[in-house]
């Protein structure tokens, strides 16, 4: 069977970014003129997943009213005769088909997960980290369904990371398939070990291709990391009964959790787009010409 419909956790609290997530959800930080979350679901559309369920809590109700009609703005968009914006606010409601569950308290991220249980049913399902944005000609969500659907496994992706990063990311064990071409069999798989407990530098992001065996799996998952029921450790016992596939990732992606990367994938989209490309460029040629020239003298 193959995947239709996506997952979205969103009911994390951000507090990487505060004070700007005080009083508004990290996913709805914008890059460029789009909000994260917009890219997220734009991905997940572009895999053909266009069912999705957005797992939210308190203070998320930006993220609904976004992909929702603004009747109002519209109206007014219209008579004033804003056709290229009225159809840009447009597009994001009629993007896919919205859903959405309340996590009632952020226990952890495989919690949230178990929140979907009722709405995924009986079949494997994506799911789709905010704080991951690849670039947009990427094609790893289509490839995890494609290898899903052939294997009848969960499917990760992983990226080949420095030792700095093993103590913030789920680490896999793992060794290439010896049937599928770039696809690994994952042994075991460790919740930000370090460095010194780490099987190796493979590290877990944001995509995952999920049978649904999981669910049981999350349900019977004790508080591991941080006291929170951690999607790693499910997905650890669920290795044990039935290997799972990872995909190695090489493409572009951004942590826009992290202030560095957001700032980068900021500057990156910018560059991208063809009505602010051009004189974004210049402006950073003449910014950093400046800089070399204060490093200079
Ligand atoms: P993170 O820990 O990276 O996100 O969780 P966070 O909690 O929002 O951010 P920081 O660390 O405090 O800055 C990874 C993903 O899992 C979701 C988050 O929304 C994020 O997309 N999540 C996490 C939940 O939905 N529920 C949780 O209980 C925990």
């Amino acid at each position: 069977m193959r995947a239709r419909k996506a997952v979205i956790p969103a009911a994390g609290l951000g507090t990487r970014f505060l004070p700007a997530t005080k009083a508004q959800p990290k996913e709805m930080l914008p890059l460029v003129d789009k909000p994260a979350i917009q890219y997220v679901v734009e991905e997940a559309v572009r895999a053909g997943l266009d069912d999705i369920l957005m797992v939210t809590g308190r203070g998320k109700r930006a993220l609904e009213d976004h992909f929702d009609h603004a009747i109002e703005l519209e109206r007014q968009l219209a008579a004033t005769g804003k056709e290229s914006l009225l159809a840009a606010v447009q597009a994001v409601t009629n993007l896919a088909l919205m859903h959405y569950v309340r996590q009632g308290k952020p226990l952890g991220l495989g919690h949230a997960i178990g929140c979907a249980r009722h709405h995924v049913g009986d079949e494997p399902f994506a799911v789709l980290l905010g704080d991951d944005l690849l670039g947009e000609d990427e094609k790893l969500l289509s490839q995890m369904v494609d290898v899903c659907e052939e294997s009848e496994r969960t499917v990760i992706a992983v990226m080949e990371f420095g030792d700095d990063a093993l103590s913030k990311y789920g680490v896999v064990a793992a060794e290439p398939d010896p049937d599928m071409e770039g696809v690994y069999q994952v042994t075991d798989l460790v919740e930000k070990p370090g460095k010194a407990n780490a099987p190796s530098n493979l590290c877990i992001i944001g995509r995952y291709v999920l049978t649904p065996d999981i669910f049981d799996h999350i349900a019977s998952t004790k508080p591991g990391r941080g006291g929170e029921i951690q999607l790693t450790d499910a997905m650890r016992a669920q290795a044990r009964e039935k290997p799972i596939r990872a995909i190695k990732f090489d493409g572009t992606r951004y942590d826009v959790g992290l202030k560095s990367d957001y700032l980068r994938a900021t500057v990156q989209l910018a560059v991208q787009r063809d009505d602010l490309g051009p004189g974004f460029v210049a402006f950073l040629r003449e910014f950093m010409a400046g800089i070399d020239d204060e490093l200079a003298g």
